[in-house]
C-alpha cells in the first residue's frame, strides 16, 4: 500500500469526511508541491512530519489548522486557532455581492462586512472589486490579529486593496456608527447554529464559540443584523446575509417587506441548499 493509501485509511477509520482529499492535500502541503504534483514525491521519500499531520487529522483537528491556510476565491488566507475557517458557500454569496457590486452605478462603493473573521469576504470583494472601500467588523479580540494579517499579505499580494480595507473592533449593534445611512452593500456570515445543535468535532472542539452559536434558534444574530443593515444602508442599499440551510424561511421573513424591506429574495448554495437570504432597503 502506498503512503497516502495508507494515511487515506486511516483518516477514513477516524470518520474524516474526506480522507483521501484531506489525506493529498496534507502530503502536497509538506512536501512543498500542488496536489496534481504528488506523483512526483516518491513513497521512500516521504517526510515522517507528515504521519504527525495525519494523526493530528485523525483527531479531527480542522485540516486548515493543520495546513495553516485556507481557499477563498482568488484568497489564500492565514487560519488557526481563534478564527472561523472560511466555507465554499460563503463564496457564493461573496460572488453575488461582487456581481451587484460590480453593476452599481456608484465611483466607490462603499461595504460593511459585518463578523469578518479572517477578512475572507472583505478582501475577496476588495480583491475584485478594485474601487470598492471595505469596512470589516470583528467582535472577537482572539479573532482580529488573524484578520490583520490576512489584510497585509492581501496588501502584497494585491496592491489595490492597500488602504481600502479597515478592521474596525466592535458589536453588530453599534459598529460603524460614522457611516450610518451611507453603506452601499452590508454583507454577512453571522454565527447561526442554536445553541444545542450537534455539530461535528472540527467544528464544535476547534472553531470559536463566538462564530458558530447564536440562541435557541440560531437567529439572534441574524435580528441584530437586520437591525444594522437598517441603520447603514444608504436608500437603494443591498444586503446580503448567510443562515443555515433550514433556516431559508425564517431570514426571509426578517428581512420581509413587513419590516420594510424590498425584493428579498432567498439564494442557494452551490450543493442546492438554501443558503443565503438578499434585499435591498428602499
Ligand atoms: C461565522 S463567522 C464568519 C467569519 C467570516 N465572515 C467568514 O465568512 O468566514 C462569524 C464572525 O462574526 C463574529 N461575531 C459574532 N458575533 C459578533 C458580534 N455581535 N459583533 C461582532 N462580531 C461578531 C465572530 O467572532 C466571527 O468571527
Amino acid at each position: 500500500m502506498s503512503e497516502i493509501a495508507v494515511a487515506v485509511a486511516r483518516l477514513a477509520e477516524a470518520g474524516v469526511e474526506s480522507p483521501r482529499t484531506d489525506a493529498e492535500l496534507m502530503a502536497a502541503h509538506r512536501h512543498g508541491v500542488k496536489r496534481s504534483e504528488l506523483n512526483l514525491v516518491p513513497d521512500a521519500d516521504f517526510d515522517p512530519r507528515f504521519w504527525d499531520d495525519i494523526a493530528r487529522r485523525a483527531s479531527r483537528e480542522p485540516l486548515q489548522h493543520i495546513t495553516g491556510t485556507a481557499f477563498f476565491r482568488y484568497l489564500e488566507l492565514e487560519v488557526g486557532p481563534g478564527v472561523f475557517v472560511p466555507r465554499p458557500e460563503t463564496e457564493v454569496m461573496t460572488g453575488w455581492a461582487i456581481d451587484r457590486l460590480n453593476e452599481m452605478d456608484v465611483a466607490d462603493p462603499v461595504v460593511a462586512d459585518l463578523g469578518t473573521g479572517s477578512g475572507a469576504i472583505a478582501l475577496a470583494i476588495a480583491q475584485e472589486v478594485p474601487r470598492a472601500r471595505v469596512h470589516a467588523v470583528e467582535g472577537d479580540p482572539l479573532a482580529r490579529p488573524w484578520t490583520e494579517r490576512n489584510i497585509a499579505s492581501c496588501a502584497e499580494s494585491a496592491p489595490h486593496t492597500r488602504g481600502r480595507v479597515w478592521l474596525h473592533g466592535g458589536d453588530f449593534d453599534s459598529a460603524l456608527a460614522e457611516l450610518n445611512g451611507s453603506v452601499d452593500l452590508v454583507i454577512s456570515n453571522p454565527p447561526y447554529i442554536p445553541v444545542d445543535a450537534a455539530v461535528p468535532p472540527e467544528v464544535g472542539e476547534y472553531e470559536p464559540t463566538a462564530a458558530l452559536y447564536s440562541g435557541s434558534d440560531g437567529l439572534d444574530a441574524m435580528r441584530v443584523i437586520e437591525r444594522a443593515a437598517r441603520r447603514l444602508l444608504r436608500p437603494g442599499g443591498r444586503v446580503a446575509v448567510e443562515h443555515g440551510a433550514v433556516q431559508g424561511t425564517a431570514v426571509y421573513w426578517i428581512f420581509a417587506e413587513e419590516n420594510g424591506w424590498k425584493e428579498t429574495r432567498n439564494h442557494s448554495d452551490l450543493a442546492g441548499l438554501d443558503r443565503f437570504v438578499t434585499a435591498i432597503w428602499p
